[in-house]
């Protein structure tokens, strides 16, 4: 549009020169054949200034004509260089397409062999596959077990729980995926589960393993082990919690060899005046040991310890050392091969019980020492910290529960009832 109204104008100038032109031609041709010479001049100033006005206008019009073509050109100019970098730019991205294109063929070519290969292992990939699964279902049946056996353990009651939870414990990897399985598990039993894990890791007594209840007076309720005394013992510890609801404290544990039924005693009798037990190593000699504080029907911890090499025992309640002495026999052996009894007091090996002197109530955490535990070392097993080394003998290693005796495993002294 601006270059036809510039065209125009220039048109238009081209043909004012021609008309002043004529129009002087014209004029003069007048003057010759009038006598109009006197206003000619004045016209032809007239006309003059007109063309003048109207030039200067074309002038104007056209120094816009031309600002505007010039800015036209430069605009022009401006968008070849756009429109030149947009090229370069369409170039680049064409030229990275190709690229990408390229590159893909070449993935495609990869995978293709990768598929190929993969093809090629087929068979070992499906073995692996079959034993992954396998093992995957392997897993299922256990957790699927475990979750069985907590239910049932739910519906009986906490206690046999929590005896089943604390066996389950030690099996780490085991439970791991079950305590990720309580996540779709009904709110209460993950909370109780919880629960649970917390009492278990905080400060309770967990180091009992496991109790025995002896519910009343009869010979016919004892306990045996299977491992023995197997070489002479120069040093021991003996250490329990004990229960004790019945008024009296019976015989806890007895050890007979064939040449004397009293090797080795912790003698109790139901009587009215009942206020010490006996501690005896090698009949005749003994000690008595006070037991009043221990017939309350609360749990009390007792650790005897005694070493032959002088003669010394010392007696704790309750991580308190309540007596010690010696005028044992110094150098004396407590011999083995002889048969050990909780429970009963034996006249004879492995016999002889007498239905006074049986014990009524509940041990939990039992275990022998061939060594004399420290005072530290007692206030460990109380505090519930871990038995220390050099046990020879535990209620793991029970050979027959007898009569109405019950061995509960229970783990935390606080879960044993
Ligand atoms: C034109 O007019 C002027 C005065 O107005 C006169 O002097 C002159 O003679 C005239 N010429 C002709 C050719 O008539
Ligand atoms: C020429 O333009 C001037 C100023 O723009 C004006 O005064 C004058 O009358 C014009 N002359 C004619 C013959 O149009
Ligand atoms: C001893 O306790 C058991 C189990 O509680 C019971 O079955 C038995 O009858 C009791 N015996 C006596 C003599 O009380
Ligand atoms: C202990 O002896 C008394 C009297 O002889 C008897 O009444 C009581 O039942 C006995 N205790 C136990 C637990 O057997």
């Amino acid at each position: 549009a601006l270059e036809t109204s510039y065209r125009l104008l220039v048109f238009k100038q081209i043909f004012f020169r021609r008309f002043q032109q004529m129009t002087l031609t014209r004029l003069q041709g007048i003057a010759d054949n009038y006598n109009v010479s006197y206003n000619i001049d004045a016209h032809f100033q007239l006309l003059t200034e007109q063309y003048q006005n109207i030039s200067d206008n074309i002038n104007g019009f056209k120094a816009t004509a031309e600002n505007d073509l010039s800015s036209l050109k430069f605009w022009t100019r401006k968008l070849q260089k756009k429109s030149k970098k947009l090229d370069l730019k369409v170039n680049a991205l064409e030229k990275a397409v190709n690229d990408i294109n390229r590159q893909q063929t070449k993935d495609k070519k990869e995978q293709k062999n990768q598929i190929t290969s993969l093809f090629a292992n087929k068979d070992k990939i499906e073995a692996n596959v079959q034993i992954l699964q396998e093992a995957v279902n392997g897993q299922r049946v256990k957790v699927d077990q475990f979750e069985e056996q907590v239910r049932t353990a739910l519906q009986n009651d906490v206690k046999g729980f929590f005896f089943f939870f604390y066996n389950a414990i030690p099996t780490v990897s085991f439970l791991c995926p079950f305590l990720s399985v309580t996540s779709s598990k009904p709110p209460q039993v993950t909370l109780l589960l919880s629960q649970l894990f917390f009492t278990y890791t905080s400060g309770l007594v967990c180091n009992v393993k496991s109790m025995l209840y002896f519910p009343n007076s009869s010979t016919d309720d004892y306990v045996t082990f299977k491992k023995g005394v197997s070489t002479g013992i120069h040093e021991l510890s003996i250490c329990t919690w004990l229960q004790v609801g019945s008024g009296y404290l019976g015989t806890m544990l007895s050890y007979a060899t064939e040449e004397n039924d009293n090797k080795l005693v912790l003698h109790g009798r139901n009587s009215t005046t009942q206020t010490s037990i006996h501690f005896v190593i090698g009949d005749p000699a003994y000690r008595e040991l006070p037991v009043d504080s221990l017939l309350d029907g609360k749990w009390h911890h007792i650790c005897l310890i005694w070493s032959s090499i002088e003669g010394k025992y010392w007696y704790y309640i309750d991580r308190r050392l309540v007596s010690t002495g010696s005028k044992f026999q110094k150098g004396y052996e407590i011999s083995p091969g002889g048969s050990l009894v909780i429970g009963q007091e034996q006249d004879s090996m492995g016999g002889g019980f007498d239905i006074t002197e049986s014990f009524v109530g509940s041990l939990a955490g039992f275990a022998v020492w061939n060594q004399a535990l420290t005072p530290g070392e007692v206030s460990g097993i109380v505090m519930g910290k871990g038995l220390p080394r050099g046990t020879i003998i535990t209620l793991d290693d029970i050979a027959e529960v007898k009569g109405n005796v019950q061995h509960i495993a229970c783990g935390c002294l606080e879960y044993c009832f």
